[in-house]
C-alpha cells in the first residue's frame, strides 16, 4: 500500500527537532518559521513537554469518555485561567475542523437555526460543515455543498448589516484570517459582529484554531477588540503537535448528554501535552517573547522597500509581494535552509514561527530574507556559521 497522493510535499525528511531547529535524514539543519503551519507553539521537543507526555503514557495513554478522566478539569481550570475565560466550559475534541463542527452543532441545538455566516478568504477546516463554512470551492466536494452559508466580504459593515438578522444561527470568523493571508479583522468590523449577534440571537463563533494560543500576543486574537465570543475554537498550538482540540463554550449554553460526544477527544495523553503546553507558555513568558519578537520581525520587516504589504499581530505575519511568492519561499529554503508558509492568496507569505522563537534567529531569517528580496546571495553565506548554535546537533 502507498500513501494517498494529496499534499504537495518538499523533498525533504525531517528527523529531529529542537526549539526552531530541524535537521533532516541527512544531518542537513533548517530554521523553521512556519512551525509545521502554526502548530508549533512552545518549540520542537520542549524537554518539559516530552518529560510530561513521557510520564502520563507510563501510567496511562487512553481510557474513553466513560468514566471520570480528572485531568480533563484540570486542563479545563487551566485554560480557563490563562486564556481569561475562567466561567467558560470546555469541550474537548481532536483537531481544528471538528472544533468548529461542534461549534456549529452547538449554536445550532441553542437556536434552533440553520443559516451561517462566513467571510470571504475564510478557512475553517475540512469535514463537512466547516468547509462548507471555507471559502475554496477547490476543498469543497458536491456533498459539502450547503445552501445555509453566505460568504461576506471580511471587514464591510454594511454588508455585515444586511445579512445579519434573526434568521442566522451564527458568525463564524477567524481571530485573524491565516490561510487567507493574514487577513486582520478591524475592531470595529468584530464589535458591530458581536453587538449584533446579541440582537439578534446570533451565535458568534470566534475560530482561534490559528491566531489562538499566545501567537498574536495575547491568548486570542480577538481580545484586542475587547470582545466576548460565544464559543471559541482551538486546536494547532494548542498541542504543541499533539493533535488536540476544543470549544470554550459561554456558560449561557446549557450542556445536555449525548449533545456532542467523541472517543479520542479528551483522552489522557493529549490533556497531558496541552497541559504541558500551558504551563511552559506561562513559565516562559511565551505570550510576551511572541509580541516583542513580532513586533520587530514586522518593524524590519516593513523598511524593505519592494514588497507590497507587511500585516500581522504578534508571530502571526504576512508578507504580500507583486507577484506569487512561491519562488521566494523557494529560495528561503533552498538556499538558505528556512521554512516558511504559502496561503491561498498566492503572493502571501506566512511567517508562524514558534512562540519561543529567539532574535538571533529572526536575524538569520531577516538576513536571508534580504539576500532573496534584492535577488543577491552572498556566495559565504551559511546559515550554520550564522552564530546561533542550536541546543544540540543531530
Ligand atoms: C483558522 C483555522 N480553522 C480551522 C482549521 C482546521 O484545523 P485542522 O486542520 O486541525 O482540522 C485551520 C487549519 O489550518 C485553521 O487555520
Amino acid at each position: 500500500m502507498k500513501s494517498f497522493n494529496v499534499y504537495n510535499i518538499f523533498n525533504i525528511e525531517i528527523k529531529k527537532a529542537l526549539g526552531s531547529t530541524l535537521w533532516d535524514n541527512e544531518g542537513i539543519q533548517y530554521l523553521d518559521l512556519y512551525g509545521g503551519h502554526a502548530v508549533i507553539s512552545v518549540g520542537h521537543s520542549h524537554p518539559d513537554y516530552v518529560s510530561v507526555i513521557t510520564n502520563q503514557l507510563k501510567n496511562i495513554g487512553f481510557y474513553s469518555n466513560s468514566v471520570k478522566i480528572g485531568i480533563q478539569d484540570e486542563l479545563a481550570e487551566k485554560l480557563g485561567r490563562i486564556s481569561g475565560y475562567p466561567d467558560y466550559n470546555l469541550f474537548l475534541c481532536n483537531s481544528g475542523a471538528e472544533a468548529n463542527e461542534n461549534a456549529f452543532k452547538l449554536a445550532s441545538f441553542q437556536n434552533g437555526r440553520k443559516k451561517i455566516i462566513s467571510f470571504q478568504s475564510s478557512f475553517h477546516g475540512r469535514t463537512s460543515l466547516a468547509v462548507a463554512a471555507t471559502d475554496n470551492l477547490n476543498i469543497v466536494a458536491p456533498i459539502n455543498e450547503n445552501e445555509n452559508i453566505v460568504f461576506l466580504p471580511l471587514n464591510d459593515l454594511e454588508a455585515l448589516e444586511n445579512e445579519l438578522d434573526s434568521s442566522v444561527c451564527a458568525v463564524i470568523i477567524e481571530g485573524i484570517q491565516g490561510v487567507g493571508g493574514v487577513n486582520i479583522p478591524t475592531i470595529d468590523f468584530l464589535k458591530k459582529i458581536e453587538s449584533l449577534c446579541k440582537e439578534t440571537g446570533a451565535v458568534l463563533i470566534l475560530d482561534e484554531v490559528q491566531s489562538g494560543y499566545g501567537r498574536t500576543g495575547k491568548f486570542f486574537a480577538h481580545q484586542y477588540a475587547g470582545i466576548k465570543p460565544d464559543i471559541i475554537s482551538v486546536a494547532k498550538g494548542m498541542g504543541n503537535g499533539f493533535p488536540i482540540g476544543g470549544i470554550l463554550i459561554s456558560p449561557k449554553f446549557e450542556a445536555k448528554k449525548e449533545m456532542l460526544g467523541t472517543t479520542f477527544g479528551g483522552n489522557y495523553l493529549a490533556c497531558a501535552a496541552a497541559i504541558s503546553v500551558l504551563d511552559i507558555i506561562e513559565k516562559e513568558n511565551l505570550m510576551e517573547n511572541s509580541l516583542k519578537q513580532g513586533d520587530y520581525l514586522i518593524e524590519r520587516l516593513k523598511q524593505f522597500p519592494n514588497l507590497k504589504e507587511v500585516r500581522g499581530q504578534g508571530l502571526m505575519i504576512g508578507v504580500e509581494l507583486y507577484e506569487s511568492c512561491s519562488s521566494f519561499r523557494n529560495k528561503l529554503l533552498s538556499e538558505h535552509r528556512i521554512f516558511t508558509g504559502a496561503s491561498s492568496n498566492k503572493n502571501t507569505l506566512r511567517i508562524l514561527p514558534s512562540l519561543a522563537i529567539q532574535k538571533i534567529e529572526i536575524d538569520m531569517f531577516l538576513e536571508a530574507f534580504k539576500s532573496v528580496e534584492t535577488g543577491f546571495i552572498p556566495s559565504n553565506f551559511d546559515n550554520t556559521k550564522s552564530g546561533f548554535i542550536p541546543p544540540t546537533q543531530f
